[in-house]
């Protein structure tokens, strides 16, 4: 068992935010899902104030090692999450973080008193790679709007307020030190990459949203020096994701400081990735070694999601 900020987590691998619908996985895999399910927490995609239908398409590129997605955070907002999705996401049989995205303090303020009343919600995290509307700068870039935000929220909540970070600012170690300094329980990171494709034909961008999120094995080095920097900084406790695949990246992001782990684009491979990376990550910690260079065993997809039994 591990505690994080007060949880009980049975293992240290969850999911990051917008990269498993576990209900959808739900209405596929029926209460299999629920006696097998991968992670020891379950993110919920960020929700926002109002509903959002999300950037137009193409909406996915495959890069080299990655993707790059323009998804644009499509959601029910506030009232639908909690009228639809609240009420299945609290039948998973692990605690429930729900992920908030506003673009002014006001707006992040409803959302975190909203999802604070919430019984069903363990934790809450703070998604802040989105542009202030006032100054059009990325909230989670810079220390001093970060950390006043954070401010502004922590005292709407007892709930566990993680902070998710951007990596796309100059110095995320001193953005993290903000969050701290301002009442976050915890950080997590890395979010994704601001990323560019063009379409070869037209040599114009070829995601709807013109830029979107680079994510996969493509940022996972850039995932171990960031949550390495924060790490170091820091004393709350780090959720460290990027690129995670198999046992030793999460080994590998557990030694340079996380407490959990958090697989994304791995998901959309293998729906059961969560379950056979904290296997994988066990054996390891059993063993006591595991540099990058030991080598993982490709695993095969499971179809029939029997993410609890398979080797
Ligand atoms: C398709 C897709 C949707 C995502 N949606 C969200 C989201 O709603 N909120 C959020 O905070 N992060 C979102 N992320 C970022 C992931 O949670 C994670 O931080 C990032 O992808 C890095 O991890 P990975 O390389 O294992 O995917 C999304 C990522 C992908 C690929």
């Amino acid at each position: 068992m591990i505690d994080f900020c007060g949880l009980r987590l049975a293992h240290p691998i969850i999911n990051g935010s917008g990269t498993f619908d576990a209900i959808a996985a739900r209405r596929a895999f029926g209460d299999a899902l629920l006696e097998a399910f991968p992670f020891s927490a379950f993110v919920s995609k960020t929700i926002t104030l109002a509903p959002r239908a999300g950037n137009p398409p193409p909406r996915l590129w495959e890069a080299p090692a990655g993707m790059i997605n323009s998804i644009g955070l499509p959601n029910r907002g506030l009232d639908g999450y909690l009228e639809h999705d609240l009420p299945q996401l609290a039948r998973l049989p692990v605690p429930l973080v729900t992920n908030v995205m506003g673009s002014t303090e006001t707006e992040v303020a409803r959302l975190v008193e909203a999802v604070d009343a919430r019984d069903e919600v363990a934790a809450i995290e703070l998604n802040v790679s989105c542009p202030n509307v006032e100054t059009g700068l990325d909230i989670g870039a810079d220390p001093a709007s970060l950390g006043s935000l954070v401010r502004a929220v922590r005292r709407l909540t007892r709930k566990p307020l993680i902070v998710k970070l951007t990596p796309n600012t100059a110095d995320v170690a001193a953005v993290a030190a903000a969050a701290e300094e301002a009442g976050a329980d915890a950080v997590s990171l890395i979010n994704t990459l601001r990323a560019m494709a063009l379409d070869p034909a037209s040599g114009t961008p070829w995601l709807g949203g013109r830029t979107g999120g680079l994510s996969g094995p493509a940022i996972r080095s850039v995932a171990l020096a960031q949550v390495a920097a924060v790490a170091l900084r820091v004393s709350v406790p780090v959720v460290g994701m990027g690129g995670v695949a198999n046992g030793i990246h999460a080994k590998d992001l557990i030694s340079v400081g996380a407490v959990l782990v958090a697989v994304g684009t791995e998901s959309f491979r293998d729906p059961c990735a969560g379950a056979r990376i904290a296997r994988e990550l066990k054996s390891l910690q059993i063993a006591g070694s595991g540099s990058s260079n030991v080598n993982v065993a490709e695993p095969q997809p499971e179809v029939d999601l029997n993410c609890g039994n398979s080797s």
